[in-house]
């Protein structure tokens, strides 16, 4: 590592880790559609044993135990306390473990490395997944899904771009820094997968929907709680809030459907072998 993931430590035990803790039924009925995407994508089978790394409150981890059986066995890693405590609380038969993936050395035995949007925070990718690498049986094959660049995303970019005149200034995103979008650019993330030792990589787009609520006043709290607007919306004053809302509430409606606020959702399906 020639970085580390201190800042993300602290950013997941921090606000956030407790904002997903909290929303965790709001988080997975706005990821529904990506999830079942990204589950048949790595198409977990009985007998199977899983690392489902960032695994957050465990939905994924207990998705994938359901896939592998009782013959199979799923560790669920992540960073923070938080989430992890929701993830123990939410059932049995999944083991969870707080550690830091792209350092914590794993038993070369697993056949699936799985992932909802939990790799794109390391320091280090390249020696992160050069780490992960040595989790797989030579068999071993990795499937995640992570963003593509947040322009395509409506979801994210539609809420703050509508609030940015009431936001405070903000400093300009480095988009290759650890965060939701470090993997936009697909041929940056083949060459980091390649040279950290996997082949047949693929990088296929997936096409849906995120579901931000069923009116605009669920989906407006909903862009305060995740997404690049609640990261610079965090500690405003509650009227600057409540201008933010009523301009966020008119910048989602035009995502109206029959379904809900559904704005795109631009994602990469990614799969290697070890
Ligand atoms: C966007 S959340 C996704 C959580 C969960 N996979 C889901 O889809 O609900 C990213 C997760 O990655 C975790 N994470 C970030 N860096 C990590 C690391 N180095 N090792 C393990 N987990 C990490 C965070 O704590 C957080 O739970």
């Amino acid at each position: 590592m020639t970085d580390s993931n201190a800042e993300q430590i602290e950013y997941w035990n921090g606000a956030a880790g407790e904002r997903w803790a909290a929303f965790q039924p709001v988080l997975d009925r706005a990821l529904a559609a990506i999830s079942d995407a990204v589950l048949a994508f790595a198409a977990g089978r009985p007998g199977e044993r899983v690392l489902d790394i960032g695994c957050g409150t465990g939905t994924t981890t207990y998705a994938l135990a359901k896939a592998v059986g009782p013959s199979g066995s799923v560790t669920g890693v992540d960073i923070s306390r938080p989430m992890l405590a929701v993830a123990r609380a939410r059932g049995v038969g999944v083991n969870f473990r707080e550690a830091d993936a792209s350092t914590r050395l794993f038993h070369p035995t697993h056949d699936l490395l799985f992932s909802r949007f939990g790799v794109m925070f390391f320091a280090d990718p390249l020696a992160a997944f050069a780490n992960l690498h040595k989790a797989l049986s030579p068999h071993g094959r990795l499937a995640f899904v992570c963003w593509r660049d947040v322009k395509e995303n409506p979801w994210a970019s539609a809420p703050i771009a509508a609030a940015r005149p009431l936001l405070p200034p903000q400093e300009p995103v480095d988009p290759l820094a650890p965060g939701p979008y470090a993997f936009a650019d697909d041929a940056r993330l083949r060459r980091i997968l390649s040279d950290a030792g996997y082949r047949d990589i693929r990088i296929d787009k997936l096409d849906t929907t995120m579901h931000m609520g069923e009116g605009v006043d669920e989906a407006a709290e909903q862009a305060l709680r995740v997404g690049p607007l609640s990261r610079a919306a965090a500690g405003l004053d509650d009227a600057t809030l409540d201008r933010i809302r009523t301009v966020v509430r008119e910048a989602l409606k035009p995502f109206a459907t029959s379904a809900g606020i559904s704005p795109a959702a631009a994602c990469w399906l990614v799969g290697a072998r070890a």
